[in-house]
């Protein structure tokens, strides 16, 4: 078993384009987390009723990467309910987020320092490492702590590129050097 699966939440989009940026950087399948109820307020007031279950059988592979946004400084309903559910199908994770909240900020009230923390203290040993690719990444410096700005930024084509890319660059590396650990 050498199989990897990107598993994503997106609302506004930017993560489903980071999920299947990296299944195809991998090659590997890639499938969204369906909720049951779709309510984003519910989701605010962490109000959930769980997630569809899932096409794919996650017992069936190796690597699960986890991709999904922070709202409000925490681990969101869908990806939550995700690893509650399949804790025991899964061997390993990788969770991944296109955030709003800068590197320089990571460890603040809404940093994905924090979100990081609590994603590994769910998933223990399961958990190999978490990334973030801050939008602010595509953002031009004077825009890139702007709550406004980054908000209405989504990941695309025409923005993916500089600091991003190498970001992402490294990322897809340091997968391919676990995958390859015996
Ligand atoms: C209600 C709300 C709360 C958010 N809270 C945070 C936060 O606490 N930390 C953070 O880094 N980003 C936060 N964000 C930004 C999202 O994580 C970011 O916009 C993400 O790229 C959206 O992903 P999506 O396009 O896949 O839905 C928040 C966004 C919304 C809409």
């Amino acid at each position: 078993m050498n199989q990897t699966i990107v598993v994503y939440y997106s609302r506004k989009g930017s993560n489903k384009y980071l999920a299947k940026k990296i299944a195809n950087s991998l090659s590997c399948e890639s499938e969204q987390i369906r909720p049951w109820l779709n309510v984003f307020l519910l989701f605010l007031m962490n109000i959930h009723l769980g997630i569809k279950p899932l096409k794919n059988n996650i017992k069936e592979y190796d690597t699960v990467i986890l991709c999904g946004p922070l709202w409000m400084g925490k681990l969101i309903p869908p990806l939550r309910c995700f690893i509650k559910k399949y804790f025991h199908d899964i061997h390993q994770s990788i969770f991944v987020t296109c955030c709003g909240s800068t590197d320089a900020k990571k460890d603040e009230k809404f940093g994905h320092g924090l979100v990081f923390k609590e994603v590994e203290s769910i998933l223990k040993d399961k958990c190999v490492f978490c990334q973030a690719f801050p939008i602010g990444l595509v953002l031009p410096d004077d825009q890139k702590e702007d709550a406004n700005a980054f908000m209405k930024t989504h990941l695309n084509d025409e923005n993916f590129k500089g600091e991003i890319q190498e970001r992402f660059e490294s990322f897809i590396h340091r997968i391919f050097e676990i995958k390859m650990q015996p």
